[in-house]
């Protein structure tokens, strides 16, 4: 027994140590890159795996046509990044291979296709997910997802702290041995600072009256009640905003409430809570398919689908049905990150108008819709004319 506590011992001191070092490297960098006024913008793109590639590509034409005139002038620059698939990553033994990483390095902003997580006892490597390791590697603090309905009222933000809580040390639990196993949560005051300064400042610029936090601070005290404290604590610093706070179990029924969820503007949340309710809220909009994702950091950006890289549909041979949707309302919010709000909201528009169209026009995953292409085309169309 003694030698078992003393593992697990060890095994979280190392654990503690590189959590204090980090805490440290967020003390020192406190900048943030202003992407709206570099002189000239490197976008990365990966298509990533399963149906990433297809729905990548026609974000990359819409964009590409969006920005022409900005490449020319040499504002933006684009980079094809093509070695994010599970192949490379599983031949590589590395969840971003070092070349990879460099090349998104390289970059300001990166829009990025789903990647494929390989599963604990599957036949891949157990790498730690894409998404995980490039949130930590360039810190991408904040995952912001919004949400509208327009018909119900429904005009959502999400504010995902996105480096932290169950997610960083999420690969690094303990067996202790066959019978007893450990994870670990952690909350750091600079990373709830900053994600609750940002999704404050979001509401005092966009007009929102209202931020709401959502934790379970009631049975998760330590972390949970710190990142709620200290929330509150940088929601004092914006008396025009009314805070309220819930606990995530409550607010998953809210969302469903009718009577009340309209009332909800701007939500904070811890990484995890933020990863589940942000399905929900997609799934009201009218699915996965249709919500984009920001990952935003102090000096990298990147954006994508909030879905996965749905193997299913490759393996039915439906790859080409793929609803491109979620990584097109991505492309919005990397046109607004990197300051060109106009071409943002013409896209946001043409996506509007193309996803009321009739059912044979947008592209379902199924054989009896549009496919991907032609669903792009007639984003394409609609914007050229706007
Ligand atoms: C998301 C996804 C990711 C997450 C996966 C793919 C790692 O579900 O972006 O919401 O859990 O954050
Ligand atoms: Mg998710």
């Amino acid at each position: 027994m003694e030698q078992k506590t003393e593992a697990a011992a060890k095994h979280f001191a190392a654990l503690v140590e590189k959590q204090l070092a980090r805490v440290e490297r967020m003390k020192r960098d406190r900048e943030f890159t202003d992407f709206s006024a570099l002189p000239q913008v490197v976008i990365g793109i990966c298509g990533g795996d399963g149906i990433g590639p297809v729905i990548t590509r026609e974000a990359r034409r819409v964009l590409e046509y969006l920005l022409a005139d900005e490449v020319k002038a040499g504002k933006v620059v684009f980079r094809m990044i093509d070695g994010l698939t599970i192949e490379n990553r599983a031949a590589q033994g590395k969840s971003i291979p070092d070349d990879v990483m460099e090349q998104l390095k390289s970059c300001h902003v990166i829009l990025k296709g789903p990647t494929t997580t390989p599963q604990a006892g599957g036949p891949l490597p157990n790498l730690e997910s894409a998404n995980v390791t490039m949130r930590r590697e360039l810190d991408l603090f904040a995952n912001v997802r919004p949400v509208k309905v327009p018909e119900l009222g429904i005009d959502w933000a999400f504010f995902r702290e996105n480096t932290e809580g169950s997610y960083t040390l999420g690969s690094q639990g303990l067996n202790i041995d066959e019978d007893l196993a450990f994870d670990f949560t952690v909350t750091t005051a600079g990373g709830t600072d900053r994600i609750a300064r940002l999704a404050y400042d979001y509401a005092a610029r966009n007009g929102k009256k209202r931020v709401s936090i959502v934790t379970k601070a009631n049975i998760i005290k330590t972390t949970d009640g710190n990142f709620l404290r200290r929330c509150h604590e940088i929601g004092r610093q914006y008396p025009d905003i009314t805070t309220d706070d819930w606990y995530i179990d409550i607010m998953t029924a809210n969302l469903i409430n009718e009577e009340i969820r309209s009332g909800f503007q701007v939500f904070i949340l811890p990484n995890l809570y933020g990863d589940i309710i942000t399905d929900e809220a997609a799934q009201i909009q009218g699915g996965v398919g249709t919500a984009g994702s920001a990952n935003i950091g102090q000096h990298y950006a990147m954006f994508e689908a909030i879905h996965g890289s749905a193997p299913r549909l490759i393996e039915q041979g439906l790859g080409d049905y793929a609803d491109p949707s979620s990584i097109l309302r991505a492309t919005v919010l990397l046109l607004s990150h990197i300051g060109r709000q106009a071409q943002a909201e013409k896209l946001e528009r043409a996506l509007d108008i193309c996803s009321r169209a009739g059912r044979g026009k947008k592209a379902t995953g199924s054989a009896d819709g549009a496919t991907c292409r032609e669903f792009g085309d007639f984003v394409m169309e609609t914007v050229a004319q706007l």
